[in-house]
């Protein structure tokens, strides 16, 4: 089978874990040992911000963001429902009440104007996604955050290496969080990374990191537990010099699946932008008018010829029983759409230029047959 997605794991990794192993420093208590320090500087400049914190899931970073910017209960916090369950549970554990807006249909991502007309007065922050890798529109949302003093905590989990107005994905929210999940771009088996402009935020993630704690054992605010080992971060080290190399080859695959598939009517491609380049976490298409069953047939057949297609994400969050029986009723028609139409196709740098043919005449094979 070609995986959607797989880490790419060399030499150089191993030897580092090895190197953490032998120093006998596995962690620190207060979140910054020597390879999370290191790591977490180099993280900034990549992410063209003056703080990152290394927390231990994408999860961690996104309750721990929201926990920052003061979303408390009974705050109304608006994002897509089309995305990874884990962005709507870090604004439920942080207390905060999901509010989903319908996508943009041709990105995917939360539209501007969906999410206007969403605001109400409790609403105090908007988590716009970079789903498959593509930034979110952060100037129109900006604009709507400015005027009510709203926080724009940007899910990066699967943007590294994207860009956005010439700047890397997150630069320019308030606060922007990563997932070095094994299958991400970049991984570290778990882990995550907050990243931010603002002093002020960057120091309060520090704190909820490690217990609400600046000095050790003086709790000042909430926290928790959250900090990344030093092995994680000895691995995110070497993959994060590596990702140049990833990218490369993940927007070489994209391009040459782009050039096999552009000539059926069946399907609708990844959009493209003057000013957006995305990381390239999936390559996904819409199959244009199909059902569910439609689709997920087509996905089946890819299965059984070794062809790993995914549908990301086939139930959006606002129809999962928690958030229905808890949130209650959205109307999202682009949404409930486009999960049913969108599947992912592999590109991860592991794949072959002979498996993105054979990708490609079997994906259109399958249409012909539609
Ligand atoms: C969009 C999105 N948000 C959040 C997460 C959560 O990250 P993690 O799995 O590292 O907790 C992920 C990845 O799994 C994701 O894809």
């Amino acid at each position: 089978m070609i995986p959607i997605n797989m880490p790419k794991i060399g030499e150089e990794e191993i030897q580092a874990v090895v190197k953490v192993m032998r120093s006998g420093v596995l962690t620190s208590g207060l979140g910054a040992g020597p390879n999370v320090s290191e790591f977490e500087k180099n993280y900034s400049e990549f992410a063209g911000v003056n703080h990152a914190i290394a927390v231990n899931t994408g999860t961690a970073a996104l309750h721990a963001a929201l926990m920052a910017a003061g979303i408390k209960a009974g705050d109304e916090v608006i994002l897509p429902s089309f995305t990874f369950v884990a962005t709507a549970e870090a604004v439920v554990l942080a207390g905060g009440k999901p509010v989903f807006a319908d996508i943009d249909p041709q990105t995917y991502l939360l539209s501007p104007d969906a999410t206007e007309k969403a605001l109400t007065n409790k609403t105090k922050a908007i988590v716009p996604v970079d789903l498959y890798g593509l930034p979110a529109d952060i100037k129109p949302i900006r604009e709507i955050a400015a005027k009510d003093g709203l926080a724009i905590v940007e899910d990066c989990a699967q943007s590294h290496g994207a860009t956005y107005m010439g700047k890397p994905a997150g630069a320019q929210a308030d606060i922007a969080c990563w997932s070095l999940y094994a299958a991400k771009n970049i991984g570290t088996g778990e882990g995550g990374v907050v990243t931010t402009d603002n002093d002020d935020l960057a120091e309060k993630v520090r704190m909820v990191r490690t217990h609400g704690e600046k000095v050790k054992y003086q709790s000042q605010i909430l926290g928790t537990n959250y900090r990344m080992t030093e092995i994680q971060a000895a691995i995110g080290i070497v993959q994060l010099r590596k990702l140049p190399e990833f990218f490369e080859a993940r927007a070489q695959h994209a391009s040459r699946l782009t050039q096999n598939l552009e000539k059926s009517d069946k399907i609708m491609l990844p959009p493209k932008f003057a000013n957006r380049s995305p990381s390239w976490y999936l390559y996904t298409v819409r199959i244009i008018d199909a059902t569910e069953k439609e689709r997920n047939a087509i996905i089946e057949e890819m299965h059984q010829k070794g062809i790993g297609a995914e549908a990301y994400y086939p139930t959006p969050i606002h129809q999962m029983p928690y958030y229905k029986e808890n949130f209650g009723h959205f109307n999202l028609l682009e949404t409930e759409k486009a999960a049913k139409q969108v599947l992912s196709l592999p590109i991860h740098p592991a794949v072959t230029d002979e498996q993105i043919d054979f990708i490609a005449t079997t994906f259109l094979n399958l249409l012909q047959r539609q």
